[in-house]
């Protein structure tokens, strides 16, 4: 590793305890928020609560039942219709052929009012409008998921972010007192989640099942982040050296 002196983070004086400790703690909260996010946009994909393989592959590999549109409305877009009266209408649309003369007369005043806040031509928020027929439309096809381009976009982000991340957090558990083979395992078991769990996304747009591939590196990324930010946190307060 990268420390071989007798200098540990428990011997560090106290100011730089403090500072590390609150860095430590920025990271656990964020990782937190993560999780939350990512059972907030996930979980409600299926219409069943909780985060399961079919959230997952209806997210990333697509809906083998529904159109894109309803997976939507009956997902993580359902909580924005004023009531579900306005749900109803847009599910019997769907359900019905979706028709423009419908559309025209029914759907597009319940679009216009709880939709395209977000989804109008300007804020167009994660690619989708869904101001007119047109825009709907290539919304009613078969559900192919995440776009390839949104894949990419996301994964060059989280990547760029998350692997100097830890990095970082291997390098401060290479400073404390444990024993180099479990710095060793740790480090590189994170850095192998990181990797196992962008490379997941891409795996999963091929089969459904492969979605399992997302649940076990999101669970391996997060149980990396919990053992770089507690092991550190314990060795610089209360293990004796
Ligand atoms: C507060 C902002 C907001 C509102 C209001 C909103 N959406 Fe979205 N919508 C989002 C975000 C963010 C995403 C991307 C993340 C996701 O898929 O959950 C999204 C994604 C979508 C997608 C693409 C899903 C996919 O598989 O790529 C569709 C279709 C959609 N919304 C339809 C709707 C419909 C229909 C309504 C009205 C009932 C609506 N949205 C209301 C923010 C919003």
């Amino acid at each position: 590793m990268f420390w071989k002196n007798n200098l540990h983070l428990g011997t560090l004086p106290i100011a730089t305890k403090i500072i590390v400790t609150f860095f430590l703690i920025l990271i656990g909260i964020g990782y937190l928020l993560g999780f939350a996010n990512i059972f907030m946009t996930y979980s409600p994909v299926d219409g069943k609560p909780g985060l399961s393989l079919e959230d997952v592959s209806m997210s990333f590999y697509g809906s083998t039942s529904k159109t894109a549109l309803e997976k939507a409305v009956d997902g993580s877009m359902k909580q924005y219709f004023n009531s579900d009266g306005d749900y109803q209408v847009v599910k019997d649309w769907v359900q019905d052929g979706a028709t423009e003369k419908v559309w025209d007369s029914e759907v597009k005043p319940i679009f216009d009012v709880s939709c395209s806040t977000c989804h109008s031509e300007e804020a167009a928020v994660a690619g989708v409008v869904t101001v007119d027929y047109s825009d709907v439309e290539e919304f009613l096809g078969k559900d192919t998921g995440k776009s390839w381009s949104r894949l990419v976009g996301t994964a060059h982000t989280h990547l760029l972010a998350i692997a100097p991340l830890v990095f970082l957090l291997i390098l401060i558990l290479s400073f404390t007192s444990y024993p180099a083979v479990l710095k060793n395992v740790i480090s590189i078991f994170a850095l192998s989640a990181v990797f196992l769990d962008i490379a997941s996304w891409f795996l999963a747009k091929f089969a459904p099942l492969l979605g399992i591939f997302v649940l076990v590196g999101g669970m391996s990324l997060g149980l990396s982040f919990g053992l770089l930010v507690l092991l550190p946190l314990y060795d610089i307060w209360i293990k004796k050296v």
